[in-house]
């Protein structure tokens, strides 16, 4: 063999092993790549957003959207300055329709733990990890207290789908669907029933 194919031979091998690269972060060359075409530019959930308005990535459901299988919700949380607060309203006019038997109550278990127990603990005393790991500033409210179980079921809806009044806690309502929002209220009511 002439030396001149021997290293076209080797050169080939050597392309060959070079061409991978095991580091994910960097893709190596890519045909376009520089120009966006390949390699998409994109901003995590939860991260700042510089070209939207409000600044964030995640944006909130179109107003008015309602879930599916959902209906309107009347209810808002900024009528402070009311006599009535919209969560005082919720509780006289809003009736459970999700009944408290073990399957709904253990569901209702589940969904706590997903969207509540971070911040409100696994005992519902108000000692979840993100307020005792200082990652949340504001104190979360014990729900087995009378302050929280002498409200009216359709007032702890309205708190899990507006939010508190105060605001430091959240609005759940596009996270959690309607139903399960309810067995949520019925778990949280056997945590203190004898
Ligand atoms: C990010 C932390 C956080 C999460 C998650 C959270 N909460 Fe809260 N919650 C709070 C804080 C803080 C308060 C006290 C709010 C206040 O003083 O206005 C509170 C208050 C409440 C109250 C009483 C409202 C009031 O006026 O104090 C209820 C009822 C409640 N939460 C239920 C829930 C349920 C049910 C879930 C899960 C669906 C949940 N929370 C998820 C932080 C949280």
């Amino acid at each position: 063999m002439k030396n001149s194919s021997l290293l076209f031979i080797l050169l080939l091998f050597l392309m060959a092993f070079t061409a991978c690269i095991r580091d994910k972060n960097n893709p190596g060359y890519a045909y376009m790549g520089e120009h966006d075409m390949y390699y998409t530019k994109f901003d995590k959930a939860y991260s700042p957003n510089k070209i939207l308005p409000n600044g964030q990535t995640n944006q909130p459901p179109a107003e008015g959207s309602i879930d599916r299988g959902s209906s309107f919700f009347p209810y808002h949380p900024k009528n402070i300055g009311e006599k009535v607060t919209d969560q005082a309203k919720a509780g006289t006019e809003l009736q459970n329709p999700v009944q408290d038997n073990a399957a709904n109550l253990a569901e209702g278990k589940r969904q706590y733990e997903i969207f509540c127990l971070d911040c409100h603990g696994a005992d519902a005393k108000g000692d979840g990890h993100l307020y005792t790991a200082k990652l949340f500033p504001a104190k979360p409210r014990d729900l087995t207290s009378s302050y929280v179980q002498n409200m009216p079921d359709g007032s702890i809806f309205f708190i899990i789908t507006e939010g508190s009044i105060s605001g430091l806690m959240g609005p759940h309502g596009t996270q959690i669907p309607t139903k399960n929002r309810w067995k949520i209220v019925n778990y949280l009511r056997s945590l203190v029933k004898k």
